[in-house]
């Protein structure tokens, strides 16, 4: 596996040389990536000499306006190559850069550019590293999937004391090492994910629907995936682009939703119904467009099937199933008992109303709860990062069950029109 290590200009640039050894360690292949400010702490001559390889250090040739093909196919490479990319020492400035999309050099750019899971070690100043500044663009990397390494306090370079300091060389390599191990442990899974929302036509040009992004469902997809697992993701409306490299299937009503899981349950191995399903759809969809001048309109709505429901009742022994409720009051308590009466393995419980999760943002905060009655409660994170943690726990109840038993996993994250009740 490559990693592609990227150095920026701060004091602890010189630590990177020992991290490059100790991921070379465990095995993996080092590019070294360099800014300019990096270069003048450490020579590209020390990092090229223990990776064996050449290190980037412009986007650009030095000879000006000149086009620098090299530099092309070395980013793409790169790109496309790479495992990981960790940035360590990560400087007040690159951190910055990441989080306004600024792509102004080879490692800018490449981040950019880049789909495999990235790792920032932060050091710097205890006064740069505590500006709300630099904290808010770490939280903007947080909440976009990047895995950062808090510093450690102690003695600064600065003669300062505080937080700051390079994190321990071999709690970075650790990291990469974990973070790459998590990328195949769903290796020969078949993962069926749906997201985003359905839309219950009322007449031609109306329907009822709900707020679901689809954000958290094509997480859950695009992490599965990274880790090996083959996926079909199918989706309902939603207010991102889904993930490349999966089999997408679209769909519009509830009734197409469940034809459509009902079309792929039996060849998988791990479901995540992560949709949110309206529970229920107008009993008549008028021809044409119903009009304001008819007077007071009263809607009659039916329940529409409960997908995960069905699902369980015919779920094959090597099949496990997870669920995902998002609620609105006594979320533990509603989630468990819908855990219980569907015989999930695993229950994803959202409260919707608080800041910082449910709908529309890119965050989450979510408790697990485990058929065993555990209950493992999240910090808020990044929807991308809590995907995983459910992948965690979907990969360690794999493994406990032995390999002979299938998972499937029900998500279900958005309240469903009408009642505001979330399936
Ligand atoms: C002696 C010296 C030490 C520095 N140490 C740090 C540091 O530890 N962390 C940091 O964020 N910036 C530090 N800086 C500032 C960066 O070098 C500067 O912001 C630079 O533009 C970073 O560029 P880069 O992010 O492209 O590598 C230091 C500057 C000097 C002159």
């Amino acid at each position: 596996m490559q990693v592609a290590l990227g150095v920026t200009g701060g004091i602890a640039a010189y630590k990177s040389a020992e991290l490059l050894r100790r991921l070379q360690d465990r095995g993996f292949e080092v590019q070294v990536i360099m800014t300019d400010a990096a270069r003048q702490f450490v020579t590209p001559l020390t990092f090229a000499a223990l990776s064996g390889r050449k290190v980037i250090t412009g986007l650009f040739d030095e000879a000006a306006g000149e086009a620098n093909l090299a530099s092309v196919i070395e980013h793409t490479a790169v790109a496309q190559n790479m495992d990981a990319l960790v940035i360590a020492p990560a400087t007040a400035d690159i951190i910055a850069k990441m989080a306004a999309g600024i792509a102004d050099d080879f490692l800018t750019t490449l981040y950019l550019a880049a789909r495999a899971p990235t790792i920032v070690a932060p050091a710097m100043n205890v006064n740069m590293w505590e500006h709300p500044a630099t904290q808010h663009n770490l939280q903007i990397l947080r909440d976009r999937g990047v895995h950062v390494i808090e510093p450690e306090e102690g003695y600064l370079a600065c003669g300062m004391i505080g937080a700051g300091r390079l994190a321990a060389v071999e709690t970075i390599a650790q990291t990469v090492f974990e973070t790459l191990s998590q990328r195949s442990d769903l290796e020969g899974e078949t993962v069926l994910v749906t997201a985003g929302r359905t839309e219950e036509p009322l007449d031609p040009c109306r329907f009822l629907s709900n707020r679901s992004s689809g954000k958290m469902g094509y997480a859950l997809a695009e992490a599965a995936r990274r880790r090996g697992a083959r996926v079909t993701l199918i989706s309902g409306r939603s207010s991102v682009d889904p993930p490349p490299g999966m089999v997408v299937e679209r769909v519009r009503t509830a009734l197409e939703m469940m034809e459509a899981v009902n079309k792929h349950f039996h060849e998988v191995t791990i479901f995540l119904m992560a949709a949110a399903v309206a529970d229920f759809r107008p009993m008549r969809i008028a021809p044409a467009k119903l009009k304001r001048n008819s007077g007071a309109l009263a809607l009659r709505l039916e329940p529409t099937a409960d997908i995960l429901g069905e699902v369980a009742r015919r779920r094959k022994p090597r099949q496990l199933l997870v669920g995902f409720a998002a609620e609105t009051e006594n979320v533990v308590s509603n989630a468990s008992a819908k855990l219980r009466a569907k015989q999930l393995d695993l229950m994803v419980a959202n409260d919707v109303t608080q800041p910082g999760a449910g709908f529309e943002v890119d965050t989450n905060i979510v408790t697990l709860l485990f058929a065993d009655g555990r209950q493992i409660p999240l910090q808020k994170m990044g929807k991308l990062d809590v995907a995983h943690r459910i992948l965690d726990a979907v990969a360690q109840l794999r493994s406990k069950l032995g390999a002979e038993k299938t998972l499937a996993i029900h998500v279900s994250t958005e309240p469903a029109e009408g009642s505001g009740q979330l399936r």
